[in-house]
């Protein structure tokens, strides 16, 4: 006999949950004879997540609000699990999905679990092991692990990473990152620059694409790269062009409106829509960045990408050869970016396109283990194969 229709309760509140969860949101929906699908909102983002709802047409039937001007962790865990809990209630869903790292996504799991609500986590297993860096997002993601039942790892590294940690590996599933899904799907979309954001490809110069807002950057770091940048911007006026789509929290804008604020190859702009955002990495020189998705997304572009952090628990792309890790020292990234910007060889060497992260077909295998868990298959998905 076939098993009763199951309820998935999809729960996100950033950006970039909402840009990795969409694939996997429309492949359930695609399953509706297995699947009823709940999307519920934290809003620990609005503008930058709301943008993504509509780029992937995603409709909500929850929406908690929770974004406070300059919240504090502490008040989003406190905001998201006293309004999560009635939903949950309500809802009795059978599985609850949760993305990532943030905070979010750490409050809905532990909440899910405190009504012994299964947790599926989708992007498990990604470490650093410093719990201060990236924070607080590397504890986040391990608590996570302790929590959820079942683990959508996106690489083999990470998947070993979770059985060395005494996971049962039964409940393990290796899918790639649905990242790659929703950049691929969006890539391959017509996109012209036109309206606001008509001169963000320059012609005749070489495009430099920065993204920057880690907590842990905050401050001198992120003044430090800044700083470097400004160095770059004015020895080259008519040579590149760098394109930062500043992010909304108010402890990046500080730093970078002050530091780059007055350049005129320096365009700073607001945090861009999911689609011409991917477009604009699609006509970059080079990508400077300290965010995980970016991190994932560029080296299928072949573009060079400097991250500027001190560690990442996204090594592939690094061991791959197309991702730099070069800290947030001014002298340091300066040099970096000096040399991919004069020296051919170099800018070669890293100009592989190579997708450790995924092909495209992450949210098609998690939606194929989840039947076969709930029993409407009998014979469990091919995992991916990773690099
Ligand atoms: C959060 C996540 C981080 C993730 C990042 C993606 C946590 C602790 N941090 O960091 O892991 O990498 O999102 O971008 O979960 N703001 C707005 N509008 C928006 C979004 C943010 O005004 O649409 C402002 C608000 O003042 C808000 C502040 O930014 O208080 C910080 O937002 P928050 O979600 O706490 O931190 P992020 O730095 O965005
Ligand atoms: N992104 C976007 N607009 C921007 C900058 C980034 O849509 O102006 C996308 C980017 O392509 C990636 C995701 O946002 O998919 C990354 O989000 P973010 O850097 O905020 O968070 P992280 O991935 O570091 O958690």
């Amino acid at each position: 006999m076939k098993a009763k229709r199951k309820k998935l309760m999809f729960a996100f509140g950033t950006r970039p949950e909402a840009i990795k969860m969409a694939p996997v949101i429309e492949e359930a929906l695609g399953a509706k004879d297995c699947f009823e699908t709940k999307v519920v909102l934290t809003g620990q983002h609005r503008e930058m997540l709301d943008q993504v709802l509509l780029a992937f047409k995603i409709k909500a039937d929850y929406d908690l609000k929770i974004m406070r001007p300059n919240q504090t962790l502490s008040g989003i865990a406190e905001r998201c699990l006293n309004s999560i809990d009635k939903v949950l209630v309500k809802e009795r869903p059978d599985l609850v999905l949760v993305q990532g790292d943030t905070s979010t996504a750490f409050i809905i799991a532990l909440a899910a679990f405190y009504l012994r609500i299964p947790v599926a986590h989708v992007e498990a297993g990604l470490r650093t092991h410093n719990k201060y860096n990236p924070f607080p997002e590397e504890m986040n993601r391990r608590l996570i692990s302790q929590v959820a039942e079942i683990h959508f790892p996106p690489t083999a590294w990470a998947f070993n990473l979770l059985a060395k940690e005494g996971i049962t590996k039964e409940t393990i599933f290796l899918t790639g990152n649905t990242v790659i899904d929703a950049f691929l799907e969006v890539a391959s979309r017509k996109f012209i620059f036109e309206g606001k954001n008509k001169d963000l490809v320059p012609k005749g110069k070489k495009l430099i694409v920065v993204t920057t807002h880690r907590r842990e950057s905050f401050g001198e770091p992120m003044q430090n790269v800044c700083k470097a940048l400004r160095r770059v911007a004015l020895e080259r006026p008519h040579d590149i062009q760098i394109v930062l789509p500043v992010h909304k929290n108010p402890k990046v804008r500080e730093v970078v409106f002050a530091e780059l604020g007055d350049i005129r190859n320096v365009k700073l702009v607001e945090p861009m829509d999911y689609v011409p955002f991917v477009h604009l990495m699609k006509h970059a020189y080079l990508i400077l960045t300290d965010s995980g998705g970016v991190q994932e997304e560029a080296p299928s572009l072949g573009k060079p990408v400097l991250v500027v952090r001190d560690n990442t628990e996204r090594p592939e792309a690094v061991k791959a050869g197309t991702v730099k890790l070069v800290g947030t020292k001014e002298v340091r990234v300066f040099k970096e970016l000096s040399l991919l910007l004069d020296d051919q060889a170099a800018y070669q060497k890293m100009s592989k396109a190579v997708n450790p992260y995924g092909d495209g077909r992450a949210s098609k295998r998690m939606i194929a283990f989840l039947k076969y868990w709930f029993g409407f298959e009998n014979k469990k998905p091919e995992a991916f194969i990773s690099a």
